[in-house]
């Protein structure tokens, strides 16, 4: 929208109808320090507690610019038409969150991201944007050292398409699905990531992968941390609210590492219910605010797990919620490949570093989704060319990984790349997850790389339908998703400290000395090769986080 109002030419090539993308799925909120629940908020504090929740990995310049944006967003949000939930007098309501200091989370009962993407998507249709649904991005083509445009796969037709571009946006989501236990939706997959990695663009700070603390036992479906801003408890199976001995000052609104922690502790040390949740009690809330407040999260627990929250606890776990790292990108967006920009969960700008704030992600997407917007139509200016070249090559490469996949698909002993998945998934849940050690992830990176190389080898699809293929789109996203899963085992078998959500329990201590620093992981044929960067630090010097 950013784009298109400048005067761009703008198009949204979307793998899915655009309101079924997994942003629909946010419901707590979006932060920002508008102080209409508590007038001595500010950005000052919004920042603050940003970088301190991040566990001072965070770049403290981007964050400064991050959370002052955020003001002018989410009222520009609410006159496009959010229905934002009200005070009493009228203005955007605001709740308490994990690890921030004043009730700062703007909401819409708690179905935020479903009201703002409506109201984005309405807006974009009204300005005239043009939409290319159901179309997978398999390649970002390069021209002469700059982006040139995307080649897609029809899911429709089961046709190659190119797209040429004077710049390329991504904001393609996280990678949760790597995990066998996530929040995410099924096209959370990370691919949009592999494909900035393969065109030569570091994905950054990959190991901190964000653990949400409560969700829904048997499905992992998120139950949101408003149900802990308006009021909910945390218990074990002894009846004890758990979180005094972890964090006695912020209690179920601690940041959501330390939170997901002490339930895994307690599952881990047997005081867990059937060795694998809590409970999370709202009733005491009373209907009418349940209703008025949680309605999604009552007929989650209700639909899903046959538990009616304004009687009975709901069981809760631990899942995979948010990749806090992603594509590396400057404060405006940028990559550092000419005409490629990125915004969003699949970006890394740095501002949640070590561990983002709940209510800090819906706002990644529309601040830094504004600043790449603006910077798309300066650098596709400076580009002229239809590419035309470089499009046909990219999609020849696809065209042949596509050959590949199908011949092999009909010969012995291909190998199925939904098992290669499937134990993708388990290894990152079992050996790159909540707690971690040098042991088990140096295990699963080797695993990981002979997933990769039998992917390569032997994968093979046996389906040959042009129509909805999508055992052909899958097989050519899980080997993204290997590669995504390579980078995040990796960075995390280096990094030797704790710090945010990269928990070691062989390295239990933050090391500011050797590890203040992000890490940048560049694809190659025989895995990720690591470099790193300084963090930048303004005015807030790395201190003890506590709670
Ligand atoms: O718990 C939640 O509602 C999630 C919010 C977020 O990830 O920002």
């Amino acid at each position: 929208m950013e784009a298109k109002r400048a005067g761009a030419d703008v198009a949204v090539v979307s793998l899915l109808y655009p309101m079924r993308s997994h942003s629909v799925a946010a419901q707590g909120g979006i932060n920002a320090a508008l102080g209409n629940a508590d007038p001595s908020d500010s950005w000052e504090r919004h920042a603050f507690d940003t970088i301190k929740g991040a566990d001072y990995l965070a770049d403290q310049d981007a964050v400064e610019e991050y959370v002052k944006d955020a003001i002018e967003r989410v009222l520009e949000l609410d006159a496009w038409g959010c229905p934002f939930s009200r005070t009493e007098d009228g203005r955007i309501a605001q709740r308490p969150f994990g690890g921030a200091g004043f009730p700062r989370t703007c909401y819409a009962a708690d179905k935020t991201g479903h009201a703002v993407m409506h109201t984005l998507f309405q807006q974009a249709l009204r300005l005239g944007v043009t939409f290319y649904n159901e179309r997978m991005a398999v390649r970002i083509a390069v021209d002469g050292g700059r982006a040139a445009g995307v080649v897609t796969l029809n899911l429709r037709t089961g046709e190659l398409e190119r797209y040429s571009a004077g710049a390329v946006i991504m904001a393609t989501g996280g990678a949760g699905r790597i995990y066998a236990r996530t929040t995410n939706s099924h096209h959370s997959t990370g691919f949009g990531m592999a494909l900035a990695y393969w065109a030569g663009v570091p994905l950054k700070d990959m190991e901190f992968v964000q653990f949400h603390p409560t969700t829904l036992y048997g499905t992992n479906i998120l139950i949101s941390e408003a149900a802990r801003g308006e009021g909910g408890i945390l218990l074990n199976a002894e009846g004890e609210r758990f979180m005094a001995r972890y964090a006695p000052d912020r209690m179920e609104l601690a940041p959501r590492d330390i939170v997901a922690r002490a339930i895994w502790t307690e599952v881990l040390e047997g005081r867990g219910f059937e060795n694998e949740y809590v409970h999370l009690v709202i009733s005491h809330l009373g209907e009418e605010r349940i209703m008025e407040r949680l309605p999604q999260i009552w007929e989650l627990a209700l639909k899903f797990a046959g538990v009616d929250a304004r009687e009975e606890p709901i069981p809760v776990q631990p899942a995979q919620h948010y990749t806090m790292g992603g594509i590396d990108t400057d404060k405006w967006a940028q990559t550092r490949l000419p005409g490629l920009l990125a915004a969003g969960e699949c970006a890394c700008v740095s501002v949640h570093g070590a561990n983002r704030l709940g209510g800090n992600s819906l706002l990644e997407c529309v601040v830094f989704g504004a600043r790449a917007g603006a910077k798309a139509v300066e650098q596709a200016s400076r580009s002229n060319s239809q590419h035309g070249e470089a499009l046909e090559r990219a999609e020849r490469e696809v065209d042949s990984k596509i050959e590949a996949l199908l011949r092999r698909g009909r010969e012995e002993g291909a190998v199925n790349p939904y098992g290669i998945r499937r134990e993708m998934r388990e290894v990152m849940w079992s050996k790159v997850g909540i707690f971690r050690d040098g042991r088990r992830l140096s295990e699963a990176v080797d695993r990981l790389m002979k997933l990769r190389r039998e992917f390569s080898e032997r994968a093979g699809v046996g389906c040959e339908r042009r129509s909805f293929n999508l055992a052909l789109a899958d097989a050519l996203v899980t080997e993204g998703m290997l590669d995504v899963a390579l980078a995040v085992a990796a960075g995390a078998l280096a990094r030797t400290e704790s710090r945010g959500a990269h928990y070691r329990t062989d390295y239990p201590r933050r090391d500011d000395e050797n590890w203040l620093r992000h890490t940048l992981a560049f694809y190659t044929p025989e895995g990720p090769r690591l470099e790193y960067s300084p963090v930048t630090i303004t005015r807030w010097p790395p201190a003890e986080r506590k709670y």
